[in-house]
């Protein structure tokens, strides 16, 4: 069963069509990254407004790349929660318009769900029930796994996302958006000991995250206590700052990431960990959650790299699984932002 999958939910305006929920006959993922650079982060009217011209070619070049016909398309699955709602608007009603036009069934996919189900989609399967833990640019959330389609949250972040916190400090050292692969590169020549940066709620006794106050502490450690926006643009770091406060930056989000994920797999008794979302194609992160499952004997199963980062394989994947459990959407699907 070939199922077309569409995604829209940020600044990704992404197609594919994958057969069976696991087989990518293509991914195609046109990004905005350049365009919302010059703005420090993701502008949402900007991102709406380049979906609408993506949205046709994207879908064009990947039934070009996967030699399918619209015609020979099974059903058409679609992210419509959550995201920014004009953004998801353009996928939603694309993806109407062609289950309408085609007469075909409409799957609506859960965004975070989508991430997660990147773990069926590697060599490996995970082994249920799992812990799953999506890290992204507007997540940072923690899950009981039973099965692809059933996920139950138990942590969530109160304030910045982990690829948030990414972006925002990238942006305080001058090293551009996305601040994820950008922070992860200047770390490599940087001391992760040179600065002691808090790692909020590490030992806590729930799983929820708050990465805001180490936001703040490297914009005070960088520009001291008054520090406003403009002195973010004038800054003239010392060298070596910038790698330094990378490398303790990322330290502190890895170790308050895998230190909570593992007590969380540990008290709930799970049989494997599974990681997706955008910052899970951070190599830190990989690793040492690799590191501390392996101490633990618990299968770590992540998100292959290709698939970490928003694209609509992962859609169409999910979808196939959701369509063989019965769920079908209508023409009155709607756009959910949360
Ligand atoms: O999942 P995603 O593509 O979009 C959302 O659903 O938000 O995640 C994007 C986020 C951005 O904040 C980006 O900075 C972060 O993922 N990211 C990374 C890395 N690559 C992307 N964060 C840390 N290390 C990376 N290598
Ligand atoms: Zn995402």
């Amino acid at each position: 069963m070939k199922i077309l999958g569409i995604e829209s939910s940020c600044d990704d305006t992404a197609c594919a069509v994958v057969e069976d929920g696991a087989d990518i006959l293509s991914n195609i993922v046109s990004s905005q990254e350049e365009i919302h650079a010059d703005f420090g982060g993701i502008v949402p009217e900007v991102a709406c407004r380049k979906h609408i011209e993506n949205i046709l070619p994207v879908l064009e070049k990947s039934l070009e790349k996967s030699n399918t016909n619209l015609h020979d398309i099974d059903a058409v699955a679609v992210t419509n929660r959550p995201g920014l709602i004009g953004a998801l608007l353009i996928g939603v009603t694309a993806a109407k318009s062609i289950s309408w036009a085609l007469d075909i069934p409409l799957i609506d996919v859960h965004h975070l769900n989508a991430h997660i189900y990147g773990a069926w989609m590697g060599d490996v399967d995970p082994d249920m029930p799992a812990l799953s833990l999506v890290v992204s640019g507007g997540h940072t959330s923690l899950y009981l796994t039973q099965s692809s389609l059933e996920h139950e949250k138990i942590g969530a972040t109160a304030d910045d996302a982990a690829g948030e916190a990414f972006d925002k400090v990238a942006n305080i050292l001058q090293l551009g958006f996305p601040g994820g692969p950008a922070i992860e590169k200047a770390a490599q020549n940087g001391d992760p000991g040179s600065l002691d940066l808090p790692r909020t709620w590490i030992d806590a006794d729930h799983y929820n995250f708050s990465f805001s106050g180490l936001k703040t502490a490297v914009l005070y450690h960088c520009l001291g206590q008054n520090a406003s926006k403009s002195d973010i643009k004038n800054a003239e770091y010392p060298p070596g700052l910038v790698s330094d406060v990378a490398a303790a930056f990322q330290e502190a989000v890895v170790d308050v990431l895998v230190k909570k994920t593992c007590i969380a797999a540990e008290r709930n008794n799970v049989n494997s960990v599974i990681l997706g979302g955008g910052v899970a194609a951070n190599k830190l992160l990989r690793n040492r959650l690799s590191k501390e499952t392996r101490k633990r004997g618990i299968k770590l199963v992540m998100a292959p790299l290709s698939l970490c980062r928003d694209n609509a394989a992962i859609v169409a994947g999910l979808a196939f699984h959701l369509y063989l459990a019965g769920r079908r959407a209508d023409l009155c699907l709607e756009a959910e932002p949360s």
